[in-house]
């Protein structure tokens, strides 16, 4: 299956992906991690792609297109994907709506994880003092949740239209929103061929 995850920061894309992976076996593509791992790299690229992250701004779109495609080719994403944090605007949908169809793999499901911003900003500021990542200060936050309200909210729509966005209340438990989002997917999910 192929699934999109859609959610402001410190919504829970993440958390809910590591839990999906075992029970669906298909693995798990943050476009955030991805990213953090080429600014931990010490290079021109990195240097350019932490300028994104560390002002919580996004990074290019066809950059993260062609990061996303070169992990669908390879062999471990045969039975699909879980997108953590991709599509994250309209031109990327589109640039992976356009990548599906070539490659004849439709998106089966986007799930909107839904949380209200003061429990987000609450997150994430605990987070920062276990984890330490640098966007996880206040003021990184309240950037990163502007730039979902405008270059990413819209997404929400553009699912809707395709009969494909299933909406999550993210405020319950870790324990709830999974059996939530696995009462979603199993709605969306193909049926056996034959
Ligand atoms: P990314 O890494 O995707 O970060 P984000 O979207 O800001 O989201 P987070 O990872 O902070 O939150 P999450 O929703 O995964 O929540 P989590 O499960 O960790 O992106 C970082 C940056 O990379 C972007 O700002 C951008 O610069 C760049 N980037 C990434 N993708 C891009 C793209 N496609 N295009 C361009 N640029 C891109 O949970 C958060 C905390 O809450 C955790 O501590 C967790 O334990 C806790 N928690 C989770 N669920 C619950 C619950 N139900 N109840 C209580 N606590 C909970
Ligand atoms: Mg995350």
């Amino acid at each position: 299956m192929l699934i999109v995850f859609i959610g402001p920061p410190g919504a829970g894309k993440g958390t809910q992906c590591r839990r999906l992976v075992d029970s669906l076996s298909i693995p798990h593509l943050s476009t955030g991690e991805m990213l953090r791992a080429v600014k931990r790299q010490e290079s021109a690229l990195s240097r350019w792609v932490a300028s994104y992250i560390d002002a919580g701004r996004l990074a290019p779109d066809h950059l993260v297109m062609r990061i996303v495609a070169q992990k669908l080719q390879s062999d471990e994403c045969a039975n699909g994907a879980l997108f953590d944090g991709f599509p994250r605007t309209i031109i990327q949908a589109q640039l992976l709506d356009d990548y599906l169809v070539e490659h004849l793999k439709p998106l089966d499901v986007a799930l909107e994880l839904q949380v209200e911003e003061g429990i987000l900003v609450e997150r994430l500021l605990k987070r920062a003092q276990i984890d330490g990542r640098a966007d996880d200060n206040y003021e990184t936050i309240r950037e990163r949740l502007r730039v979902f309200r405008e270059q990413t909210s819209p997404l929400i729509e553009y699912y809707a239209k395709q009969g494909k966005l299933e909406t999550i209340n993210g405020e319950q438990s870790e324990e709830a929103v999974f059996a939530e989002i696995e009462r979603a997917i199993a709605k969306h999910k193909p049926s056996p061929k034959g």
